[in-house]
């Protein structure tokens, strides 16, 4: 252990004068303050010219100092010994778990699938025969987005030090038609559901991120994804909601309408 202890904290001044009090209000924990600083003459203090100032004797639960002095270049040393070498090691990397590089990775698998899913989804609506021009949309960016996300998990594994190993990608369906719910409902609910998991997904990643004591990648997944993820799933809740109560006929072409112009007035 490098720490070591110091003596009590004084500090010496040379323009004498009469005995001053000061007293601070309580010391908050973690911060470093003065319980009591008191000023003596120097007639008081025959060992120096001028007047002293020391923290007197602290309290027993609210010590201000610790005792003990930070020396960086002694402290480094140790960090200093264990910066890689090796051309293929991270620089950056540092309190970063296998575990957590691996849930990155597979997090990013499952953000490609459900953005591949969302573009067959685009390609079936955007057929001459379906038409559904603002579900095509729709689809279109929740795809972009989903892969937005997979980049942006990449970004995080090399900022940690981690590797990026991108895995398959499973073949989406291509027909999403429903004799009952028609394709529109059909293709939401299925939105839906794939929402929810990947919400299930991240909130595992988080458990990872715990489980190794990473504050900085919980706090991420909190910040960057799971807002996010609760709005989406309420959002296209509400998206099911009203194709359930229109059926499949010309309602669906309405709602399909909505969703083309949905933003335009925000964007005139
Ligand atoms: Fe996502
Ligand atoms: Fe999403």
């Amino acid at each position: 252990m490098l720490l070591r202890a110091s003596p009590a904290f004084s500090l010496l001044a040379n323009n004498g004068g009469e005995t001053n009090s000061l007293s601070s209000a309580n010391s908050v924990s973690n911060s470093l303050s003065f319980s009591s600083v008191r000023f003596s003459s120097p007639a008081k203090n025959p060992n120096n010219g001028g007047f002293s100032v020391s923290a007197a004797a602290p309290e027993t639960n609210s010590r201000p100092l610790t005792g003990v002095i930070f020396e960086p270049f002694e402290e480094v040393k140790k960090e200093l010994s264990m910066v890689p070498t090796v051309p293929q090691a991270s620089l950056a990397r540092q309190k970063y778990a296998d575990d957590c590089e691996s849930a990155i990775n597979e997090q990013i698998n499952v953000e490609y699938n459900v953005s591949y899913v969302y573009h067959a989804m685009y390609a079936y609506f955007d057929r001459d025969n379906v038409a559904l021009k603002g579900l095509a949309k729709f689809f279109k960016e929740s795809s972009e987005e989903e892969r937005e996300h997979a980049e942006k998990l990449m970004e995080y594994q090399n900022k940690r030090g981690g590797k990026v190993k991108l895995q398959s990608i499973l073949m989406p369906l291509s027909e999403f038609d429903h004799e009952e719910k028609g394709d529109a409902l059909h293709a939401m609910e299925l939105a839906l559901s794939l929402e929810k998991l990947v919400n299930e997904k991240l909130l595992n990643l988080h458990q990872v991120a715990e489980k190794n004591n990473d504050v900085q990648l919980q706090e991420y997944i909190e910040g960057e994804f799971l807002n996010e993820q609760v709005e989406a799933i309420k959002k296209i809740s509400e998206y099911v909601a009203q194709l359930r109560r229109i059926g499949k006929g010309h309602g669906v072409w309405h709602f399909d309408q909505t969703l083309l112009h949905e933003g335009d007035a925000a964007a005139a």
